[in-house]
């Protein structure tokens, strides 16, 4: 029996759903029966190659362009359609911007933030505080700068500031750490996941670094050749492929490696026949990049790479 609630369609709790959308640019399409959903507080990161239509699906749902087919449902608006107060409630991270080069850091964060003051509510107070901001990126001693004369690393950590100052409910964000440095990678997951957890935002990143979105995803979409061709978590996506794990160990002071789909079989046969003579084992298990490879591998191969032209 259902209780009233579970009555509801879930369409309602969902952030992003996304139904069949198709792009095309003149005769070509770029992206064909792209469907998922993102619900309140998750964060998906969408994997794909170079040119898989990462940047063209998260502009259409910011608004930014006009999809050709399909549907799209982004915090209950068509993005088509969004109007202000819809664009109030999402933080954007473009893959890449110059402008605003003559504005301060702060100045530029200060007005912009001002534009969110008419949002604020006694749960979440818009727009963020322009210091606790500045420091949260590592900002604080460049607040003073032209924009024009930050690194491009400082660059991208004041473009994950502005997309933060209206504290969105939902984020995109592109490529948002690509020429970060290690530190500021690590400090820009630490403040991803805060704002996931704390203001139960949603977030849609992209990234290259499969270390980063097995870190901070809660799930995984990846894109190849305009298709969505996995969609699950980190853990599900590894279990779709038969990987198998690299068995590490030196017996009597030589170094032997062996890759096998059942490492802890292999590890108790190997102590089971020579004991004391076995040191320094390790196992590596599939990680999600060579998951990430043999997904997109295969997706290619059925799809031919590239999407029909179509008449
Ligand atoms: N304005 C446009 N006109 C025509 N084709 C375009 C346009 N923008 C993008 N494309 C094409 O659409 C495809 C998808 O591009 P997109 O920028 O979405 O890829 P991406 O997954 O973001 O790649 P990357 O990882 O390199 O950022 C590419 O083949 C690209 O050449
Ligand atoms: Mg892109």
């Amino acid at each position: 029996m259902c209780r009233e609630g579970e009555l509801m369609t879930t369409s309602e709790e969902l952030v992003l759903d996304i139904d069949g959308l198709r792009m095309r640019y003149g005769p070509k399409d770029v992206l064909q029966d792209v469907t998922f959903q993102a619900r309140h507080g998750e964060v998906l990161a969408l994997l794909g190659p170079n040119g898989a239509g990462k940047t063209t699906t998260i502009e259409i749902l910011e608004g930014f362009r006009m999809r050709s087919a399909g549907r799209a449902s982004v915090l209950g608006t068509d993005p088509a359609r969004g109007d202000e107060r819809w664009r109030a409630r999402l933080g954007i991270v473009l893959q890449s911007w110059r402008d605003h080069g003559k504005w301060r850091v702060r100045e530029l964060l200060a007005h912009l933030g001002s534009y969110y003051a008419p949002y604020s509510t006694k749960l979440v107070r818009r727009p963020w505080d322009v210091d606790e901001l500045l420091a949260a990126v590592d900002l604080t001693e460049h607040a003073n700068k032209e924009i024009k004369t930050l690194s491009g690393g400082q660059r991208r950590r004041l473009d994950v500031a502005i997309s933060l100052v209206g504290r969105p409910e939902l984020l995109f964000l592109d490529e948002p750490t690509a020429g970060l440095d290690p530190q500021a990678r690590r400090e820009f997951h630490g403040l991803a996941r805060r704002v996931a957890d704390d203001l139960d935002t949603t977030i849609l990143l992209t990234t290259h670094d499969l270390d980063e979105a097995e870190k901070l995803a809660d799930r995984i979409v990846i894109l190849a050749g305009g298709r969505i061709i996995a969609n699950g978590t980190s853990d599900e996506l590894s279990r779709q492929i038969a990987g198998e794990d690299e068995v590490r160990w030196t017996h009597d002071g030589q170094r032997f490696a062996r890759s096998t789909p059942d490492s802890t079989s292999f590890a108790r046969e190997l102590f089971a026949r020579h004991g004391d003579a076995i040191g320094e084992l390790e196992i590596r298990r599939a990680s999600l990049e060579d998951t990430y490879l043999t997904l997109v591998r295969r997706g290619e191969s059925r799809h031919g790479g590239e999407l029909e032209e179509v008449a």
